[in-house]
C-alpha cells in the first residue's frame, strides 16, 4: 500500500476526460488501494483516480459518511469502476462543497437530488443503485471528475476566475519565496 500525491488544480490533467477500464487486474486493484489509503489520510468522503494523475474511470468514496444514519465515524471504503450516471431528477443545493484537487476554496454547486449509478464493482460485476442527498452529490462530484469536471466549473465564472486568478498569485508567490 502506499500513499498518492494528489493533483490540484491548475493541473491541466484534471481537466481531461478518463478512459473506461477494460481489464480490471491486479494493478487496478492496487490502485484502488492505494486510492481508498490516500483518501482516508486526506480525510475525503470520495476520490477519483484522476486526482493522483491516473486518467481512468475509477472512484472511491466513504459509504458511511454518505449515510445520514451513520455517525461517520468508522470507514467503508467502495470503489466503483466505469460508473456513471444513467438517471437523475430533482434539484438539490450543495453547500459548501469542496474538493481535495481545489485547494482553500468551498462554494455551493447546485447539483440533482436523486441519481442512479449504473458501475462494475472491484471483480468487475455489473451493478445499479440511487442515491439521493448527500451521496447522490459525491456520486456527481467524483463522476464528474472523470469527464474532466470540476465543481469548480459549475459555479458562476466570476466566482471561478477570481479563485484561479487567486491560486495563481499563491503558486507565483510559492515560487518567488
Ligand atoms: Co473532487
Amino acid at each position: 500500500m502506499a500513499l498518492l500525491k494528489i493533483i490540484t488544480y491548475p493541473e491541466k490533467s484534471l481537466s481531461h476526460p478518463s478512459a473506461k477500464v477494460e481489464t480490471i487486474d491486479e494493478k487496478i486493484h492496487e490502485l484502488i488501494r492505494d486510492m481508498g489509503e490516500t483518501m482516508s489520510q486526506e480525510s475525503g468522503v470520495g476520490l477519483a483516480a484522476p486526482q493522483v494523475g491516473v486518467n481512468k474511470r475509477i472512484l472511491v468514496y466513504n459509504a458511511r459518511a454518505a449515510d445520514p444514519e451513520d455517525d461517520g465515524s468508522e470507514e467503508k471504503i467502495t470503489a466503483l469502476i466505469n460508473p456513471e450516471i444513467i438517471e437523475a431528477s430533482g434539484s438539490y443545493l450543495s453547500e459548501n462543497e469542496g474538493c481535495l484537487s481545489v485547494v482553500d476554496f468551498r462554494a455551493d454547486v447546485k447539483r440533482y437530488e436523486t441519481v442512479r449509478v449504473r458501475a462494475q464493482d472491484i471483480n468487475g460485476r455489473e451493478l445499479a443503485f440511487e442515491a439521493r442527498g448527500l451521496p447522490a452529490v459525491i456520486m456527481q462530484h467524483e463522476i464528474d471528475h472523470l469527464d474532466g469536471i470540476l465543481f469548480i466549473d459549475r459555479i458562476s465564472a466570476l466566482k471561478r476566475a477570481m479563485y484561479k486568478k487567486r491560486i495563481l498569485k499563491q503558486i507565483k508567490e510559492a515560487r518567488a519565496s
